[in-house]
């Protein structure tokens, strides 16, 4: 199993970081489905800068933050600071994500749970099913193989996984990427609730990146 490496956003670009300081629009559908499941304790899994933990927070979670990088998770804890929201923090690995069995009713794990190799991504699909109590759900995204990055000649961990080659906060970190069989065989333990491909279009000069997510909501059933 390959090791993991967290971001180093101390290189992210102020311009960038304003798309890691805003909370996604799935996010704000998920606050209203697991505060209308009567869901409280949520887990932002690899937090980043926080943008998760402070619209949960504000909407009343109990929250717990877990990052591999420590200079994510002192970010995190400021900005909740600032605006008065309480939360656990946690420094880690979701290769060990060291919190009691059926600790959550929900955990959110954006752009997060690619950054590993075939063997991580199912030790940590089972982590969290460990964590989640029974009706508890993951929102989660992974790369697709119809993403760019997949098509590259960056260097090959296994037949799913490649270390990525760009300059910036995700200089040579692992990114595992999914197809839809593969994500049928790797959550086969889970209701799948809902699953969809999202394409994000990034313009750079005289070209269009186009790099695809699958998006998964997943049940534990049992
Ligand atoms: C692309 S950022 C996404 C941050 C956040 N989820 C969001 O949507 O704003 C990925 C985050 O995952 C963290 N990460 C990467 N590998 C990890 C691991 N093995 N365990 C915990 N966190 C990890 C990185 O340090 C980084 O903060």
């Amino acid at each position: 199993m390959i090791k993991s490496q967290g971001w180093d956003w101390k290189i992210v670009k102020e311009d960038f970081k304003s798309v890691w300081k805003n909370p996604s629009m799935e996010s704000f559908y998920l606050v209203n489905r697991w505060k209308s499941l009567n869901f409280k304790d949520f887990l932002d899994l690899g937090c980043g800068l926080g943008r998760h933990s402070i619209l949960f927070g504000k909407n009343n979670f109990n929250i717990s933050c877990f990052d591999i990088s420590s200079d994510a998770i002192s970010r995190t804890k400021e900005w909740c600071n600032e605006k008065k929201i309480n939360a656990n923090y946690k420094v880690g690995d979701m290769l060990e994500l060291d919190y009691p069995d059926n600790s959550f009713d929900c955990i959110l794990c954006m752009n997060v749970l690619s950054h590993t190799d075939t063997e991580g991504i199912k030790r940590i699909i089972g982590n969290i099913r460990r964590v989640l109590r029974v009706g508890g759900e993951c929102y989660l995204t992974l790369c697709s193989k119809d993403t760019w990055g997949y098509k590259t000649d960056w260097p090959n961990v296994d037949n799913n996984t490649k270390l990525m080659m760009v300059e910036g906060p995700e200089y040579k970190v692992p990114h595992f990427y999914a197809d839809y069989n593969l994500i049928q065989e790797l959550f086969s333990n889970f209701e799948i609730v809902n699953i969809h491909q999202k394409v994000d279009y990034f313009p750079k000069e005289d070209k269009v990146n186009e790099s695809y997510h699958y998006h998964l909501l997943i049940k534990k059933i049992d």
